[in-house]
């Protein structure tokens, strides 16, 4: 990863923040990194809306739970239009799991991991980016959409099989995921000029993310966890660092920019030229259409 440094910004205290009237939408809310956001968020007195399936916060003030399950594109549609984008300061993006060893397929006829970790989030910001700003009065910056996945490390993806119908490995199709969110950072931040739109990578963090692909509750699983969580700072320590980041004036006028785990700016992948992005978008919207979801162009 290679930082970017033309673009600094000013680190706050986030215990400091004050958040009162700010209006989120934390996709991906339920567990891991985007709960710990999520909480943080609320914390501070921001009103927060998690999509997820399974809600762990009831009671917590300022919290508010929608249920779906977003390996549906029909569902992240659904989500997209009872989301009210128009009124929404920001959108956090964190829904996700880890490819499986065995190729899995939602009822839809996708790749399972391809349809949680990134295509639902293309339905998802095609269906509410024209919307986000519209009926917001006065707000001091740009409605922004936060995009999590692990952008800046070279991944371009590979075109021609997204869906994985002709050969399977859980990497690599974990890997286009990776890139697919990337240059869906790259293709919204150029498309919608109402929104800015940023990639986060946290890096390593223990979460629930890798147990579909290491085995849910498995002793490998567990151990690998484990050392994470020995070498790495907690979801809760991420929040802190990343969530002063979420609202900050200084990223105004920086659409497009992606930022690491301890929340410096980050170049794009240089793999993402413009041509291939197109490609791989269209690839990734022709996909979708085989779920029956038309994803909108503008
Ligand atoms: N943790 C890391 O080491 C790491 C490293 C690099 C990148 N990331 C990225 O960070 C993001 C967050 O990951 P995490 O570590 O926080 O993972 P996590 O703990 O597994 O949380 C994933 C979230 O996705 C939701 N989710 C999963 N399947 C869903 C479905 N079918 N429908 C609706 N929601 C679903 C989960 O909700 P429910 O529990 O309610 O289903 C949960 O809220 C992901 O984009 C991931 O790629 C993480």
């Amino acid at each position: 990863m290679k930082r970017d440094k033309n673009l600094v910004w000013r680190r706050v205290d986030a215990a400091g923040l004050d958040l009162k009237g700010l209006k989120v939408a934390v996709v991906g809310g339920t567990g891991g990194l985007g709960r710990a956001i999520s909480h943080l968020l609320a914390s501070r007195g921001a009103s927060v809306t998690v999509v997820g399936q399974t809600f762990r916060d009831s009671g917590v003030p300022g919290i508010e739970f929608l249920q779906e399950d977003l390996s549906l594109m029909s569902e992240a549609q659904r989500v997209a239009a009872a989301l009210p984008a128009e009124t929404l300061d920001l959108v956090v993006l964190t829904t996700g799991i880890f490819a499986a060893p065995t190729r899995q397929e939602t009822a839809e006829g996708l790749e399972r991991d391809m349809a949680v970790s990134y295509l639902s989030r293309l339905v998802l910001v095609r269906g509410m980016a024209p919307r986000l700003g519209k009926h917001r009065s006065a707000a001091p910056m740009k409605p922004r959409v936060f995009i999590m996945g692990y952008p800046g490390t070279g991944q371009a993806g590979s075109l021609g099989d997204l869906n994985a119908e002709k050969s399977y490995s859980g990497m690599a199709v974990h890997m286009n995921t990776v890139a697919g969110n990337e240059m869906l950072v790259i293709d919204s931040a150029k498309r919608y000029a109402n929104a800015s739109f940023f990639g986060l990578n946290p890096g390593l963090i223990k979460t629930n993310i890798r147990s579909n692909f290491l085995g849910e509750g498995s002793l490998r699983f567990r151990f690998i966890e484990w050392m994470i969580g020995l070498l790495a700072p907690s979801a809760e320590t991420y929040a802190e660092t990343v969530t002063p980041l979420l609202v900050s004036p200084d990223l105004e006028g920086h659409s497009g920019a992606m930022f690491d785990k301890k929340g410096d700016a980050i170049l794009p992948s240089a793999k993402l030229t413009d041509d291939h992005v197109r490609a791989f978008l269209a690839d990734s919207e022709a996909l979708v259409a085989r779920a029956n979801v038309r994803v909108s162009n503008h």
